[in-house]
């Protein structure tokens, strides 16, 4: 094949404009950006070319690019920390990369190396340092994304990509500590399917999933979830993997999220909060499953006083709790913790996960630069 990316080969233009930085409480999420992005271009004919730092700025494509007519497009997701030490950490930055090459791959753009790039994101981080809020809930947004950008309406392979990453300082997801949220289940269009793209992060699985949010929040939910089949099978919440807590039919404690068949994002949390809960909640008497489940499982656990708390996971809030769900005109209360907008669960996971994240604790996924 053609040549990988080179690190070595990294070339850094600074700014000359450095930006001013915000006050903490007045940054939103994705809004600001820091000084430089990172680069990376890509040819079939020659590969990945010399990886570029250069003062953030705009792209400039050909109307005709492929990524504007056919949505050759797909991200990452993930953080940089900052520690008590100040040294900066990143939270298993090798799911992501492994993530974005599947991503990459079924849409017939280019895949490399994992460490090549994370070493990049490593310079990257350390150059944009000081946009890095240190308290925690605080972090360094980070969107790494490629694109097709072959000039051509032909439907094929793009000739050429383009990989690059932009950061964004974030705050923390609820600033005024966890804010419970009620779903609305999305019952006239589902957001994948089998044999279909949902377990892979492309551009495309995200716009159409704006108006049911937005019909959701008419009727005033904050988010909507989506569900799969004539079953009624739970999938996802808004942009996030769903955890349900339940004492199941055989009146065991089970905390229970959608398996990976093809239809479900492999979520980071996702996969961290089965990891800890296997690790730290089944030594406690809890089951802790990957495995279908119905809304009517979910309605009638609730009936019957056996459902214990929900959760949404992912990147940006980490968990967040729901305390109600909105399905064929029944409202469905989840519990929450007396006096709180989070359950226990959603309340530990946040705490366990937050705490690798910022090297509270010494643990294998948190990277340091
Ligand atoms: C997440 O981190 O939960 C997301 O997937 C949100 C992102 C698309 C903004």
């Amino acid at each position: 094949g053609t040549p990988d990316i080179d690190a070595s080969a990294l070339t850094i233009e600074k700014t000359t404009a450095p930006k001013p930085l915000l006050d903490a409480k007045d940054l939103i999420f994705g809004r600001t950006f820091t000084d430089h992005m990172l680069s990376v271009e890509w040819t079939a004919q020659d590969g990945w070319l010399p990886p570029r730092i250069t003062p953030y700025q705009n792209l400039s494509l050909d109307p005709a690019t492929c990524v504007l007519h056919y949505a050759f497009t797909c991200f990452e997701g993930m953080k940089a920390y900052k520690d008590a030490d100040d040294r900066i950490r990143l939270f298993r930055p090798d799911r992501n990369m492994h993530r974005l090459n599947r991503s990459s791959a079924r849409i017939a753009l280019p895949t490399f190396n994992h460490d090549t790039f994370i070493d990049l994101i490593s310079k990257f981080v350390n150059l944009e340092e000081r946009f890095i809020p240190k308290q925690k809930g605080y972090s360094l947004y980070l969107r790494p994304t490629m694109i097709g950008t072959q000039k051509t309406l032909g439907v094929g392979p793009p000739g050429s990509a383009l990989l690059y990453l932009i950061a964004s300082p974030v705050g923390p997801y609820y600033p005024t500590g966890f804010k419970a949220v009620t779903l609305e289940a999305t019952e006239y269009a589902v957001r994948a399917w089998p044999g279909g793209v949902g377990d892979r992060k492309l551009g495309a699985n995200y716009a159409p999933c704006i108006v049911p949010q937005i019909d959701a929040a008419k009727r005033g939910f904050q988010q909507n979830l989506w569900l799969f089949g004539e079953e009624g099978y739970v999938t996802e919440v808004g942009t996030m993997n769903m955890f349900v807590a339940w004492v199941n039919e055989e009146g065991v404690k089970e905390l229970i999220t959608a398996p990976l068949d093809g239809t479900i994002l492999e979520g980071v949390t996702r996969e961290s909060v089965l990891a800890l809960a296997r690790e730290r909640l089944v030594p406690e008497g809890w089951q802790v499953s990957e495995k279908k489940f119905t809304m009517a499982q979910m309605k009638k656990a609730a009936d019957e006083g056996r459902l214990l708390e929900a959760f949404g996971a992912g990147t940006a809030a980490v968990v967040s709790p729901i305390k109600g769900v909105s399905w064929r005109n029944q409202d469905i209360k989840i519990p929450l913790s007396p006096g709180k907008e989070t359950g226990p669960l959603a309340e530990k996971f946040w705490n366990w996960i937050s705490e690798i994240q910022y090297g509270e604790t010494s643990h294998p996924w948190s990277y340091v630069v």
